[in-house]
């Protein structure tokens, strides 16, 4: 594997994708965390960092010990530091260089450049450049402001040392994706290996061993993510894995029947449990969010404790945590404040004592619906959009009570209903209805109604971190809004969200 040691660039988890995408296996460390060097590490790559290398408190390690070990790669931040500590000079540039630039390189020969072409355009992103290389460094590309966009060293140490100042990972580097195969390839002499069938051979393999003829309890939630992780761990042990699916009452409408029942189709063996009336119960005359979130929090964890320690002989917990969750980012500006408290199926373990059975852990999203695609689970699964843990609690804002979940469900079904049929439901990345506690005057017939708002959201975006308003038809829009205030009793208005995220946030709770 590589391993990409994070200095707190935006663009770390890019780099990763970009190795991935190559079929090499990566993983993400915080630079601070020691490296434990299994024999499996093959090269280092250095992130990019919100640092100057000349700040007194900048991250450091030492690049040369690694390089005793393996090639290493420095990219902008990453160069910076190999330049610095080996000798050369980093300094504010005279202009701050961000975005396109034309890096030319000459040598044929040199194998990170390995057919690039001449004059390649590149993406940076620096205020600091390296005005004088290391003297045992030798510059392999330029570019017309900088001296040094690559630079590489292969007399100090077992292992060369390469830097660079743009960033290939983004995709404005046209050729950015094959400088990295190249140094996975060429120089690090990886395979490019590490496809879905290779991963669910291995996965299922490692939860064999991990977890032998003991039995394995797993909380569903008709996810993308816990369906994946279920069905792996089913491959592994079969019957020895006991699901189980929990109606809050705040799904959407007929979601929990067809969900058990595609589950049990899977061949899962899976027990559901109706719950609905709990939650109602507890939530009643509840209206503040981050109340209705933990009281929904607390009563699943009670709800599926309680099924779980019904079972007997269960060792372990299966859960579908995926890489973005457990990334330990470098944080510049601190611990983050707390936006909305989430609440998934991730909130288990620590009020457990089992051990974890995670065969997700170390996947990105897309790569869990390869995966799932690989293992044959349906579409109704694998393209379905992301639905939060506490459900329609949170799109219902203020009080939640049965009737309002009803006529919520209504209105929703109505809204993905045409999504699916006019084929833009896989066009935009979520999209749900919101019951707004507001009542305005209409006219139906002849008769003067007074009734509810409904919100339509949908919205682009790659990881739920940022998000843009999806730009849905008119003639779309005009369809949905007629068909739910005709057919829904109860609504007589319909609005569409056009907040972006930032500043808005995707739930309106
Ligand atoms: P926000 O509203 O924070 O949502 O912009 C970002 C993404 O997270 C989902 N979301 C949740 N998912 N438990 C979850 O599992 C939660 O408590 C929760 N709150 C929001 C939201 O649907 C969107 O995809």
């Amino acid at each position: 594997k590589i391993l990409i040691l994070d200095f707190g660039s935006q663009y770390t988890q890019l780099i990763a994708r970009v190795i991935r995408e190559l079929n090499v296996y990566c993983e993400i460390q915080p630079c601070t965390s020691p490296i434990n060097w299994e024999s499996s590490i093959k090269g280092v790559i250095l992130s990019g960092s919100p640092f100057s290398v000349n700040d007194p408190n900048a991250p450091l390690v030492d690049i040369a010990a690694m390089a005793e070990k393996v090639p290493v790669l420095g990219v902008c931040y990453g160069a910076q530091l190999m330049a610095k500590v080996f000798g050369g000079e980093v300094a504010k540039s005279n202009f701050r260089e961000y975005g396109r630039a034309y890096m030319t390189h000459q040598d044929k020969e040199e194998k990170l450049l390995f057919d690039i072409s001449a004059q390649s355009q590149v993406w940076m992103s620096h205020a600091d450049s390296i005005v004088r290389s290391p003297e045992a460094f030798e510059v392999i590309a330029t570019t017309e402001n900088i001296p040094v966009a690559a630079f590489k060293c292969t007399t100090l140490t077992t292992h060369p040392m390469f830097g660079l100042q743009f960033h290939p990972e983004v995709t404005h580097s046209i050729e950015g994706k094959q400088i990295v195969r190249n140094f996975l390839v060429h120089i690090c002499g990886m395979k490019q290996e590490w496809t879905p069938a290779a991963f669910v051979q291995e996965t299922v393999e490692r939860i064999r061993q991990q977890v032998g003829n003991k039995r394995v309890v797993m909380a569903l939630s008709g996810g993308v993510d816990s369906t994946v992780a279920a069905e792996l761990i089913h491959k592994a042990i079969g019957a020895n894995l006991f699901c189980i699916f929990v109606d809050n009452g705040l799904l959407r409408k007929d979601e929990y029947e067809t969900v058990l029942d595609s589950y049990k189709h899977m061949g899962l063996n899976v027990k559901g449990i109706n719950a609905k009336d709990l939650f109602y119960g507890e939530l009643d005359g509840v209206k503040d969010p981050e109340q209705k979130r933990k009281i929904i929090g607390r009563l699943f964890i009670e709800v599926f404790q309680q099924e779980a320690t019904a079972l007997t002989d269960i060792s372990f917990l299966g859960q579908g945590t995926i890489y973005p969750d457990v990334i330990e980012s470098v944080s510049v500006n601190g611990p983050s404040a707390t936006i909305k408290s989430h609440h998934n199926v991730g909130g288990l373990p620590e009020k457990m004592n089992m051990q974890l059975v995670e065969p997700l852990r170390f996947l990105f999203k897309d790569e869990v619906r390869r995966v799932g695609k690989e293992i044959g689970i349906s579409d109704v699964f694998l393209a379905r959009h992301p639905f939060p843990g506490p459900g329609l609690a949170i799109r219902i804002l203020g009080e939640i009570n049965a009737e309002k979940v009803a006529l919520l469900q209504e209105a929703d079904a109505i809204y993905m209903e045409n999504l699916k049929e006019s084929g833009l439901y896989n066009q935009v990345w979520q999209a749900g209805t919101i019951l707004l506690p507001v009542q305005s005057v209409g006219v139906m017939g002849d008769e003067r109604t007074y009734e509810f708002t409904i919100a339509l959201r949908a919205v682009t975006s790659t990881d739920g971190m940022t998000a843009d308003w999806a730009h849905l038809p008119y003639e779309f829009l005009a369809k949905v809004s007629n068909d739910i205030i005709n057919k829904v009793k109860g609504i007589n208005r319909v609005v569409y969200d056009i907040s972006s995220k930032p500043p808005a946030t995707i739930e309106w709770e």
